[in-house]
């Protein structure tokens, strides 16, 4: 009996073949680095970057390629957007779901006088609009929201938060770790200044790589966190302004962008609304299952609409890592137990310390495999409670 992967929410797996594929063309075929050479192979990565960074604006509602900044990753990507553009005196507003790329650069940059607060959510982790149009101040100089939660896949309305931010005046950011590739995303009309995705989530990428898409404005005002060679204006001791140049010093992760920029081909040849729908089958499945569970509470939204595909359980009568362990070592089932690097999310979702058992179905689960996963833990919490 083969094991199930219910570990998408931290990294997709499998990938489709065609990213390994691409990813070995490039080592074994092309080799060349991009902007740094004239003959065909360095052309030819030039335009695969170029080819990747329109497909991202494709799926993603961004109309101009030239601000899709490739990035090592979502992590990179909020503490670009965090610290390249919050002083001393500003303020920023997060929601009570964050991650910790996004606290732990907060508290960083509170060390040095930046303030900020949570908007705070409900017990299902969602929190209401207008409570961001009531929390920004005068002095407010970002919204930055998980747009899918983690821990309970409980998505947020970044419309209707990004219509608010437009009255304010206030930049809106979104952190797509978990919808991109899921959810359809329309930056432009969401208003959005900023939005960071990781690549190997949904996009269904390779580790290392990620994209930050940025409006015109917030880029003239953003600071790069790094600087240096761009293989472009040579003649300058300074970073060019010019996008995406600006934001993308030193040689880029090219098996990384040849290996994304298959996977995205395929995320778009699919369609994420039917992608979409497959994994919102696959979730109604399991939370009928689970619904039955004795033994079990769920952290988070029990319907489907305003979710995404990540189901996070809480056993009762057992320790959430043993039963993750049993899970794999008894059943097969691939999970992941804890905090997910989310305190803020479990502290409002009610399960901290304690964490819970997350499972996370992807592009290639089935649904005998999410019979057998809810299964396993409804033979494990019996035993829990019996
Ligand atoms: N943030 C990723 C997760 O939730 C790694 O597992």
């Amino acid at each position: 009996m083969g094991s199930i992967y219910l570990d998408n929410a931290a990294t997709s797996f499998p990938k489709p073949p065609a990213v390994a594929e691409a990813m070995v063309r490039y080592i074994q075929e092309v080799g060349a680095s991009v902007n740094r050479g004239v003959y065909a192979a360095a052309q030819e990565a030039g335009l695969t970057a170029l080819q990747l960074r329109e497909d991202l604006c494709r799926l993603l509602g961004h109309g101009d390629p030239t601000h899709c900044v490739l990035t090592s990753g979502n992590t990179m990507g909020l503490n670009m957007i965090l610290r390249g553009w919050l002083r001393p005196g500003d303020h920023c507003l997060v929601s009570a779901m964050e991650h910790n790329a996004v606290m732990r650069p907060l508290h960083d940059l509170a060390a040095a006088g930046v303030s900020f607060d949570r908007v705070p959510c409900d017990g299902e982790g969602r929190l209401d609009p207008a409570e961001v149009g009531r929390m920004i101040r005068g002095n407010t100089r970002l919204v930055l929201l998980a747009h899918g939660s983690n821990v309970s896949g409980t998505v947020q309305d970044a419309a209707a938060v990004g219509q608010i931010c437009r009255e304010y005046g206030v930049p809106f950011a979104l952190d797509a770790a978990q919808t991109a590739g899921h959810w359809t995303i329309d930056f432009t009309g969401w208003g959005l200044s900023a939005l960071s995705a990781p690549g190997h989530k949904g996009l269904l990428g390779p580790g290392g790589t990620g994209a930050l898409l940025l409006s015109p404005d917030f880029a003239r005002g953003l600071t790069p966190l790094v600087t240096g060679g761009t293989g472009s204006a040579s003649d300058l001791e300074i970073q060019p302004a010019y996008m995406p140049d600006r934001f993308e010093p030193g040689t880029p992760n090219l098996p990384g962008i040849y290996g994304l920029q298959a996977a995205v081909d395929f995320v778009l040849e699919k369609g994420v609304e039917a992608l979409k729908a497959r994994e919102r089958a696959l979730t109604a499945r399991l939370l009928e299952r689970l619904r039955e569970t004795p033994g079990i509470r769920l952290a988070g939204p029990w319907g489907l609409e305003g979710r995404a595909g990540v189901v996070s359980v809480d056993f009762l009568g057992a320790d959430n890592a043993e039963a993750a362990e049993r899970l794999e070592r008894e059943y097969g089932v691939l999970t992941r137990c804890g905090l997910h690097c989310a305190p803020s999310a479990h502290k409002t979702l009610g399960t901290f310390p304690r964490g819970t058992v997350r499972l996370s179905p992807g592009w290639a689960t089935t649904v005998e495999e999410i019979d057998r996963a809810a299964a396993a833990v409804t033979a494990i919490a019996a035993g829990a409670v019996s």
